[in-house]
Parts: structure tokens; sequence; C-alpha cells
């Protein structure tokens, strides 16, 4: 069979890809080797969230005194939990597979491997004992847990003591305790949902700091309310072996061990390109992610990436731009993506929202900027519903154009408010003209509305 374009991968980049290229009149295979939806939708994003909001019901539960509400009994059912995720997992599924569908793509379940070119120029794509040939194809096959070689690490794998976010999310136990190796976005949400539901938590992590590169006074306030909540942090700790029932270590030249029930091991993707024929047409890769240009172009002609596995920017919603963007090009119209413009959520609790430049990285790029920095106790609805809240917001703010290049928030709904400076950004707005723009009141989100105008 031939098609105009053939896409490796069924994850966000992969199945919204198909939706567009399809509607837009492409002849469209999308070829999936596990679940349609991919790490995103059945062991990532969307999992994790519904996990999430049953542990942020609880702990309103258990702390709702000090609102003038009290619960008698709480109580907190993991196995249902679990079973609800399973639940919003196939809903979404089966959305996707029906929005295929209604767009006219084709979808077949196997494992594509890239098989050169024919005589005609297409490209040849075999999956099962069929061969499919396309004009166009999109690497959509995104990535996978890091495995680092530490001694004892894949023996506690094989035999369930260490766990990635795949298994995790399958637990039908609460464990006692739980080493996280990785302060990063999984180590962090992991460790908020077990804290939360009475786990012994211990973040190993290697920087001096958690929470990659968000403002550090932001990510220090956010391990400071974990603590407060139990959690325990090992920083510019470099873990040296796994054993059976333990995790080593090494701490300002000492070597220390946790005993521990499981142990979660987030400590970054890799993308998924080995075994899947890239080199049979000459594709690119550096440090084994696909080298892509703005327009998700890779060396090849005809050749687009998009996703984790291009390795740019891990994040499902940064997948689904790049994805557009690369249909846009294979459709004739020209668009790119704007990297400085994509949000990022840690859905802890309080979350963390961000978009653009921190003032660190500004100030490392040589940009003369003004940081804006307010208590989100400026804000009525969050003095409401944050009884001895601390979070804080920071907008950074270019001096010589006066254009609104970064956001920062701890609090909760950062994640769902932090897209208003995103459309700031991306419209290359200045102060002078986000300051027309009008926020409903009362909302957290009228915290960017204040520090516009504490700006001049
Ligand atoms: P990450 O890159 O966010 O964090 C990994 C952390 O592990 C870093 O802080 C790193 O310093 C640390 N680390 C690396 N090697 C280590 C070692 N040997 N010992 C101790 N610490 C070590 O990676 P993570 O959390 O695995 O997430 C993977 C991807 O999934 C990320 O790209 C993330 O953006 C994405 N994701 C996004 C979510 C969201 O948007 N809310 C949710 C979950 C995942």
């Amino acid at each position: 069979m031939d098609y105009g374009l053939v896409i490796i991968g069924g994850g966000p980049a992969g199945y919204l890809a198909a939706e567009r290229a399809s509607h837009a009149g492409i002849k469209t295979l999308v070829i999936e080797r596990e679940n349609v939806g991919g790490v995103c939708l059945n062991e990532g994003c969307v999992p994790t969230k519904t996990l999430l909001y049953s542990a942020k019901l609880y702990d309103g539960a258990v702390g709702s005194k000090k609102y003038g509400v009290t619960v008698s009994e709480a109580d907190f059912d993991h196995g249902a939990v679990i079973k609800r995720k399973e639940k919003v997992i196939k809903l979404l599924t089966n959305g996707i597979k029906s929005t295929l569908k209604a767009n006219g793509a084709e979808l077949v379940m196997g494992t594509a491997v890239i098989c050169g070119k024919n005589a005609e120029g297409r490209f040849i794509v075999c999956v099962n004992d069929s061969e499919y040939t396309a004009e166009k194809l999109l690497i959509a096959t995104g990535s996978s847990p890091a495995m680092p070689k530490i001694p004892g690490l894949y023996e506690e794998y094989e035999n369930g003591f260490v766990l990635t976010n795949r298994e995790i999310l399958n637990l039908t136990v609460i464990p006692e305790s739980l080493v996280v190796i990785g302060g990063g976005v999984i180590g962090l949400e992991m460790a908020s949902y077990f804290n939360s539901v009475g786990t012994k938590v211990t973040v190993v992590e290697m920087l001096d700091h958690i929470a990659g590169e968000n403002d550090r006074e932001l990510t220090e306030l956010l391990k400071k309310n974990y603590e407060r909540k139990g959690i325990i942090f090992k920083l510019g700790a470099k873990v040296t072996e796994i054993g059976a029932g333990s995790v080593t270590y090494e701490l300002n030249g000492e070597t220390e061990s946790i005993c521990c029930e499981k142990v979660l091991l987030s400590i970054g993707r890799r993308p998924n390109t080995s075994d899947i024929g890239l080199e049979t047409i000459g594709v690119e890769l550096y440090r084994g992610a696909i080298v892509t240009d703005l327009t998700m172009r890779t060396n090849v002609a005809n050749v687009y990436a998009a996703g984790d596995v291009n390795g740019r920017s891990m994040l499902a919603h940064t997948a689904y731009r790049e994805a557009e963007v690369a249909v846009n090009n294979m459709l004739g119209i020209e668009d790119s993506v704007r990297y400085d413009a994509i949000p990022a959520a840690i859905y802890t609790n309080p979350e963390l929202g961000s978009i653009g430049y921190t003032e660190a990285e500004a100030e490392k790029a040589g940009m003369a900027i003004k940081a804006i920095k307010i208590p989100m106790r400026y804000s009525g609805r969050y003095l409401a519903e944050n009884e001895g809240g601390d979070g804080i917001f920071k907008l950074i703010v270019e001096c010589a154009t006066g254009r609104i290049i970064g956001a920062h928030a701890l609090c909760n709904y950062a994640s769902e408010f932090i897209v208003a400076a995103g459309i700031m950004i991306t419209m290359d707005m200045t102060i002078e003209q986000a300051k027309k723009v009008v926020f409903p009141h009362p909302t957290v989100c009228e915290i960017i509305r204040e520090a516009i105008f504490q700006c001049s």
C-alpha cells in the first residue's frame, strides 16, 4: 500500500499529525507498536494527574480544619484510584482512535522499521510481514526511561524492586517507603503522590537543587513545602549501587545507604532512535536524538521528526505543536516552533508553572532584564484558598524592548494560568500592550496583571 505520509509512533506527536494531515487530504498511515496515545496517555501525563487529583482531595480532607471544615474519617483507597486511572486512559485512547478514523487516517498496530527507498524514491516501511511505501515520513517514536550503568540496577529492575514511571503507576499496594532517584518532573510528582498517601519518601538527586532549570528561588520554596510534609531530600548525592532492598549513594565524600520497599528511577528519558532503520535513509542523530530544524525537517528531504524523539523539549504539548508545524510544512504552509514560548508545569501541590526565560537564563544570555517578584498573597483568591501559603510569582521583562519574556509561578492553578503569560510571550507583547488585557476577578491569575502594573 502506498501513502502520502507514514507516521511511526502513535503518541501525542504521531496521532495529532495523523489527524491534521488526513484532515488536510494527505493519505496517512500511523503505525504504533504498543498503545495509541503513547507514554503521555498510558503511563505519563494523564494517569499521573488522575492519581494526583485523588491525593489532592485527600490532602484537602485531612487538612480542612484550617478552613473551618472537620472531616471525621478520611480514607484513601489506592486500588480504586488505580482503577479510575484505567478508566480515564481507556476513554481517552478510544477517543483518539475515533478521531483518527473520523479524519480518515489509518492505524496499524506493530513495530515499524524503515527499509530504505524503492526504485521510485518512495520510503519503504516494514511492519510485521507487510510493506508500506510513502512519499513522506514523520518519525514520532518518543522516548524511554534512561537506565544508567549503576551496579545492581538492571537486576533490581528485573525483579521489581526498581520501578520506572510505567510500573509505579500500576502498583496495587502503597509501599511503606520509597526512594526516588532523580528530583526532576516525574520524581517530584510521584514523590508528592506517595507522600500524600502515607509512604515515607526520600528523593536522591545528583544536583544541588530539585526541578531542573526552573527558577531556583521557587524550587527552593517547593522543596521547603515538601520538607514540611515529611519528604527527605538528599541533594548532591550520587547513587553508586542498588542492592536487594537498599540504595547506596555518595554524599559529601561519605557513603550512605537507605533501606526501602521500592525505588523509582526518574533520571530523565532517552529518544527512541535505535532499531527503526534510520541509518537506511541516513537520518542524522546527535546524542541519540534526531536532529531537526525549527520546521521539524531532518537532514533527509521529506523526513520529519516530532516529539521526544528529537530531544528538544520532552513535553507532550511541545509534541503537539511540533506535529502541527511538521504537517503545515508538508502542506507547503511555512511554519516553525517557538521554543522560547513553551509552558511547563510540575503538578505538585503547590504546582510550579513556568514559561520562557528565568532570571538566571536571561542574565546568562547577556540580556538586560527587569524581574518583578510578587508574593502570591497579593491575589485575593489565592489568599482565600491557601491558608498560610507562601507562593511566589515572577515576571521577566526585557529592558530594551519592554517585552515580556518569562513568567514563573509557585501556586495552585499555575499549570492552568501560565498560558496567559505564554500568549503574551508568543505575541511578543510589551508591558504597555499587556496592560490592556482584562483578567477576571477574583482569580489567582490576576497576579500576572499585578506584576505587569508593578513593572513601570
Ligand atoms: P528530568 O530530566 O525532569 O529529571 C531528572 C533528574 O534526575 C534531574 O534532576 C537530574 O539531575 C537527576 N539525575 C540524573 N542522573 C541522576 C543520578 N544518577 N542520580 C540522581 N539523580 C540523577 O527527568 P524525569 O523526571 O525522568 O522526566 C522525564 C521527562 O518526562 C522530562 O523531560 C519531563 O519533562 C517529562 N515529564 C513531564 C511532565 C510534566 O510536564 N508535568 C510529567 C512527567 C514527565
